[in-house]
């Protein structure tokens, strides 16, 4: 069951965002499955820096749109955007190096953090992107 499911009520209706943000979602759930199925630090790993990857994918992706059309709140966007792609590299090293294991904590922290994320900050841009074409 997945621990988090992408519903209309997290829309930004800007197309290529939506599909980020449901893949964003998969590899959580992918990373819950695979804590839970008890696969090996090996399997984990390569979920987690698939998370990593695609994080900063999408922030970049969603930056270039904030910086094009002068979104007036790009930079407290990006100082979000920072913060969580920190705390992933944070803890991809700690998991990597033995440090941290994941936890049920560390999923509803990641959850969390992204879905409030998308309700909260990425929502609000929406209407400013709409207005300006992109949809
Ligand atoms: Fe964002
Ligand atoms: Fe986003």
């Amino acid at each position: 069951m997945p621990i988090i499911a992408w519903t209309e009520d997290m829309l930004v209706h800007i197309e290529k965002m939506d599909n980020q943000h449901k893949k964003l979602l998969s590899i959580l759930n992918d990373l819950n499955d695979a804590m839970l199925q008890e696969k090996d630090k090996e399997v984990l790993s390569g979920i987690i820096n698939a998370l990593a990857d695609y994080t900063y994918y999408h922030f970049m992706t969603e930056e270039k749109y904030l910086d094009q059309f002068e979104y007036p709140e790009t930079t407290r966007h990006k100082n979000e955007h920072r913060y969580f792609a920190e705390e992933v590299t944070r803890f991809q090293q700690q998991f990597d190096q033995g440090e941290k294991t994941l936890s049920g904590d560390i999923i509803l922290f990641l959850k969390s953090w992204v879905f409030n994320h998308i309700r909260k900050s990425d929502q609000k841009y929406s209407p400013f992107l709409n207005a300006r074409g992109v949809t």
